[in-house]
């Protein structure tokens, strides 16, 4: 109850900022999102709403539409609707979406990821696809009164509490929860074993303690923020799952700090990004210990090779030692289908206290706004 009262109150408590609270809160924020929605083990369909199983029955294919944070979530999710499930998924930005006439079929689940709920763009980009004969959707979201919530015929809510900083953390993490949980309730009717089903469950209800692990690594990664207190540039490189977490970290790091960062598959590097790498440059690798990770030590030797400036986030048990150019982070090993989540919240962290550093206003960064309720 104590955390509960804690992540629900909108002060900062013992924290200098919002965000590093909601930071701090996700273990707790990722139990509740899980809380009552399994029965034995067993994910319930009805965990999104009344009718759920009828609709997942019917549909083909899924459209993900979201914007910023959430639209990341979205990406991760579609590694894991094909990887693990064979479901077909689509995502686009939901501001493309909503003008490109776009050819979808009736019976695709159109899924919208929002915190808010009232993103003007993924607001309108759902009201397209029903009015190009979508008949089944579902809201991911964090607002339980919003549009998004009003419009759609499926609800999973995520149970973050209020997220007060302009930079989505807690709600970014749950998002992807909630989209384990789907990627189960759709991808029983598509090719998801149930062995499988079974080790996404254990690894969930395994997840807060493994972020909480991570957090302990939290002053380590404050002095390296000292490395971009006089940069203007970064890098993030992922592959697989991961990209999309390297997209996620570089929004971080831009939105709050200002300082230009940029994602890239690791695999594109030699395809131009390569060019900007020098000292000025650092470079941050997401290097899970997956069935990438040999072509991903590559490519950070590519980056050093060229005097770039890394920093490595590599499982414990796998991690090589740091050198002159490459600062290793050795975080606990984690299952691949929640790595994309644990591995994120590093990142989250760095970019605080970059922006602790450059002395922005974190809570609040310039031009933003939280709720993007206009075009
Ligand atoms: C995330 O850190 C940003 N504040 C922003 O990209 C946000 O994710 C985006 O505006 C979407 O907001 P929503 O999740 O409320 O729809």
């Amino acid at each position: 109850v104590e955390s509960q009262l804690k992540a629900d109150s909108v002060d900062k408590g013992k924290y200098r900022h919002y965000m590093l609270k909601e930071i701090y809160e996700q273990a707790w924020a990722v139990s509740e999102t899980l809380e009552g929605r399994f029965i034995d083990n067993r994910l319930q369909d009805n965990a999104f709403g009344h009718n759920a199983a009828e609709v997942f029955d019917q549909i083909k294919s899924v459209q993900i539409l979201a914007c910023g944070t959430s639209y990341h979530s979205g990406l991760v999710a579609r590694y894991w609707f094909e990887k693990l499930a064979r479901v077909p998924c689509a995502i686009e930005v939901a501001s493309e979406f909503r003008y490109r006439n776009p050819v979808i079929s009736p019976d695709t689940l159109v899924v919208t990821i929002s915190q808010s709920g009232e993103t003007a763009d993924t607001l309108a980009a759902l009201l397209e696809a029903k009015r190009l004969g979508v008949k089944h959707s579902l809201v991911i979201c964090n607002a339980p009164e919003s549009s998004l919530v009003r419009e759609s015929d499926l609800v999973m809510m995520t149970r973050a509490g209020p997220e007060i900083g302009v930079a989505s953390t807690k709600a970014f993490t749950t998002q992807l929860v909630a989209l384990l949980m789907l990627i189960i309730a759709v991808g029983r009717r598509f090719a998801l074993t149930k062995e499988t089903e079974e080790q996404i469950v254990s690894e969930l209800f395994g997840l807060p303690g493994n972020i909480e692990k991570v957090l302990k690594l939290d002053n380590a990664i404050e002095l390296l923020s000292q490395r971009f207190a006089d940069k203007h540039n970064a890098l993030f490189l992922g592959r697989g799952t991961h990209y999309p977490i390297a997209m996620e970290g570089a929004l971080k790091l831009k939105e709050i700090s200002y300082i230009h960062a940029e994602a890239y598959p690791a695999g594109e590097l030699k395809h131009g990004p390569l060019a900007l790498i020098d000292a000025e440059m650092p470079v941050v690798t997401v290097a899970p210990n997956n069935n990438l990770l040999e072509k991903l030590k590559s490519n950070i030797q590519e980056v050093s090779a060229r005097g770039g400036q890394l920093i490595v986030f590599m499982d414990e048990e796998l991690a090589e030692s740091s050198d002159e150019n490459v600062q290793i982070v050795k975080m606990p090993s984690v299952a691949n289908i929640i790595s994309p989540i644990v591995y994120t919240v590093p990142l989250q962290l760095l970019s605080y206290h970059v922006a602790v550093l450059k002395g922005t206003d974190v809570d609040q960064p310039r031009n933003l706004a939280k709720s993007v309720t206009v075009e």
